[in-house]
């Protein structure tokens, strides 16, 4: 995999206008191109299709998908789309984690969402979270990547945080995509994603994909902020093959 190929870009737009338009500006640049809720509820199934038409990119499905493992399946068998999905993602459950891994045609890889980058250790104590676990949110994505591993996923998603954590636990063979990313030269870090780090700092601790939306989206130049992107994610692979 060259580093173009690790960059995930999050197609968070309302339309298939304003998404083909993104995928054409940014293909050079970009490995993977994701469709989140915003873009599949709007367009509904037919945009995977649309998508991935006008791209060699890789496509990611990211429905994050949250229920009993029965409603799940049958979601997964009801639709076509996940005909040209590369990733899809699910919420750790550990029924549910197993029965889609097992369901997924063999192209497709199943990630967890282990705990979104969103979430910091106060709200997850406020969620009922065990404060030992809360405070160090680091052993709760281990644990649930762990499930995740044994459930036979292919990967899981966590922040840059605790990539290394997971890569330590559970080894090198368990995909960690990473999203959260606000490199130092963007303008987009108060948001809502509270676990950030740069894109150098996500692959230098063991990322294999990173998402970056807004730091590239938000950009005077968006073509030019991928670039840059991919640019640290060289230097990180670099410095992380030689220990630096
Ligand atoms: O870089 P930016 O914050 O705009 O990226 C947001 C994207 O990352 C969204 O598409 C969101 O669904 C995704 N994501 C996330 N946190 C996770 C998993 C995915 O922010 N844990």
């Amino acid at each position: 995999m060259i580093a173009k190929d690790r960059l995930i870009f999050p197609l968070d737009v309302p339309d298939a206008q304003q998404a083909r338009k993104h995928v054409t500006l940014l293909g050079e640049h970009v490995g993977v191109f994701k469709i989140g809720l915003e873009l599949f509820v709007s367009e509904g199934p037919p945009i995977v299709d649309t998508i991935a038409d006008l791209t060699d990119a890789a496509i990611f499905l990211d429905l994050k998908f949250h229920d009993i493992p029965a409603t799940v399946l049958r979601a997964l068998r009801s639709g076509s789309c996940l005909r040209r999905a590369s990733f899809i993602t699910v919420h750790c459950d550990p029924g549910l984690l197993e029965a889609v891994a097992s369901e997924v045609p063999e192209h497709t890889k199943v990630l967890a969402v282990t705990v979104l980058t969103s979430l910091d250790a106060r709200q997850l104590a406020e969620l009922g979270i065990q404060p030992e676990l809360a405070k160090k949110v680091v052993k709760l994505v281990v644990q649930r990547a762990k499930i995740a591993q044994e459930a036979g996923c292919a990967g899981v998603v966590c922040s840059g945080h605790e990539v290394q954590a997971v890569k330590e636990e559970c080894g090198e063979d368990l995909l960690v995509v990473t999203p959260g990313i606000r490199p130092e030269w963007g303008d987009v870090r108060k948001d809502d994603q509270r676990r950030i780090v740069t894109p150098y700092q996500a692959v230098r601790n063991g990322a294999d994909y990173i998402v970056v939306g807004r730091p590239i989206r938000a950009a005077t130049d968006p073509a030019e902020a991928a670039f840059m992107v991919v640019n640290e994610i060289q230097r990180g692979l670099e410095d992380r093959h030689q220990g630096i």
